[in-house]
Order: structure tokens, then sequence, then C-alpha cells
């Protein structure tokens, strides 16, 4: 089997659940082929599904020491020594969302009049109204809900989930070239081509530490290139256990990895009970 025939069959075998058959093809694979750096940037993604940080650690070490120029690992290698124990897991993630994915859409859209994507696309159109991009990867995609929003906007959209059903339930929609299961920073990480639109709705109040996903997607943004996401304003959702980032922080991270803050918008983003939670919409551009 070649090796892009061999990347496609673990890519189905992670979005049928196959999880350790997956790692045993790998592991099988790099047996023969223990230099091929890409099977060893795989298998970290899988365990980093499975919390297994140890393993994922040995392989991208791995990986680094045969292509020291990829900088992916490198990124990922550093999240992986400074990870705060307490943050909340990847794992804990898809089986949260796996078991809201039936009922995700119904429940966001019509009791808790969620609004996000719409606003993000809105926000696009309002600041570049002429623009058509070609790759948008909408990280922590779920359902599709963005894909919808955003489908007159872009050529190809690519979804990442960490959640199987969620990414079963935006299968069904069928606007996305292409879904992965895995980890935004991971999957964004071995794009081999550079995309000019990355949207995020929702997903980083998933995150506590957003630099390593700002770190990758600058450089996996063209020239240009936009990254669209919200955030939940300060003081909305106390003992949610969900993160809220403020503003300086962002723009602390704008800052540190070039991006340019083009706009951003406070709103209204979803109900909670009978009162609307305020949020913020930011467009950054690859200057
Ligand atoms: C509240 S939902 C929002 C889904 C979609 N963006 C929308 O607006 O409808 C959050 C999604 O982010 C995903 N997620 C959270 N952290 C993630 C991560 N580190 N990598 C990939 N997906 C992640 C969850 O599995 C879930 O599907």
């Amino acid at each position: 089997m070649s090796s892009d025939n061999l990347l496609s069959t673990i890519a189905e075998y992670k979005l049928s659940s196959r999880l350790d058959e997956a790692i045993d093809l790998i592991k099988r694979q790099l047996h023969y082929s223990p230099y091929y750096y890409e099977f060893h940037y795989e298998i970290a993604g899988i365990y980093l599904l499975q919390n297994e940080f140890q393993e994922a650690q040995l392989h991208l070490e791995r990986c680094l020491s045969i292509n020291n120029k990829n900088t992916s690992s490198a990124i990922l290698l550093d999240f992986l020594k400074n990870k705060d124990a307490y943050e909340v897991s990847n794992k804990s993630i898809s089986v949260l969302f796996d078991y809201y994915a039936d009922s995700f859409d119904e429940e966001l859209t019509t009791t808790l009049k969620y609004k996000t994507p719409q606003l993000i696309a809105d926000e696009i159109s309002k600041r570049f109204p002429e623009r058509q991009f070609k790759y948008m990867y909408d990280a922590g995609c779920g359902t599709g809900l963005c894909a919808e929003s955003c489908k007159n906007l872009a050529e190809s959209i690519f979804g990442v989930d960490l959640s199987m059903n969620m990414l079963k339930q935006a299968k069904n929609k069928s606007l996305y070239t292409k879904l992965s299961l895995g980890d935004i920073t991971h999957e964004l990480g071995r794009f081999d081509f550079k995309v000019d639109l990355i949207t995020a709705a929702d997903v980083f109040v998933y995150i506590q530490e957003l630099k390593y996903f700002f770190q990758v997607a600058y450089e996996q943004l063209v020239q240009n290139g936009i990254m669209v996401f919200s955030i939940v304003s300060e003081g909305q959702e106390e003992n949610s256990g969900r993160y809220s980032h403020n503003h300086k922080y962002i723009q602390s991270l704008a800052d540190s990895y070039s991006f340019k803050l083009s706009s951003t918008s406070e709103q209204d983003i979803r109900k909670n009970l009978d009162k609307w939670i305020r949020g913020k919409i930011y467009i950054l551009s690859k200057a």
C-alpha cells in the first residue's frame, strides 16, 4: 500500500472509532519504515486523542529528530511539556460531545438560539465583502453549523473535531470536502497546503492555553489569510467549567504571532435560560 493510501486508511479507521487498529497499522508500517516522520506525527495525534501523552511525546520527538523542519511537532511537544495537569482533556471533551451530538443542532439553535456560526459568516462578509476563500479550516466543526453559514464564502471546507458523533452529524450535511477526527492543533499542523480561512466557533472555551493553536494557525495560513473565532465575554459564564479568555490575552497572542487584529465585535451569542450570553467575534489577519 502506498503511504498516501495508508494515511487515508488510517483516517477512515479514526472516523469509525477504530483507534487501536489505526495504531497497530501505523506501528507495523513504522517497523518497516522507521524514518517515515509522517507516521510518527500521525500516531502521536491518535495518542493525543487517547490522553496517552508520554507515547505522543515519544513519537513527536522521533518525528522532529527525523525532520527538524517539522514545526508542528515542535509546537505540540512544547504543549505537552508545559501541559497543565488540570486542563480539560481531549478525551472528556469527546465523551461530552459524543453524548450531545444527536440533539446538538435542535438544542442549540432552537432552545438556546445559538447564533455564533452565523455571526462569524456575517462578520467575514462585512469586513471582506468581495472575498472568496479557497480553503477553509473549520476548527472544532462539531455538527457543521459553520459550514452551513459559511458555505458560500469558501470553495472547500475542511472540518476537524474530537467527537466522532459530532463528525457523523457534520458528514450528513455534505458540505465538507474532508472531515477528520483529531485535535485542532495537531490536525492543522499536518496540512501540506496552506489555508486562507480558519474558523473556530465556540471552541476556544474548551482550550485553556491558545498559544499553540495560534502558532500553528499562523504557520498554516497564507499571507492575508484570516482566522475568525468567538470567545465568551468575561463574567458571562462563571463556574461553567469553560474557559473565558479576555481581550488582553487575545491581543497579546495576536501580537506574539504577528497577527493583525482586523475587527472585534461584541454580540448576543446564545441564551442561557432567559438571559442572553454576550460573546466576541474576532477577525485576525496574517499581515
Ligand atoms: C460547542 S461545540 C461548537 C461546534 C461548532 N463549531 C458550532 O459552532 O456549532 C464545540 C466543539 O469543539 C470541539 N472541540 C473542543 N476542543 C477541541 C479540540 N481541541 N480539538 C478538536 N475539537 C475540539 C468539540 O468536540 C465540539 O464539537
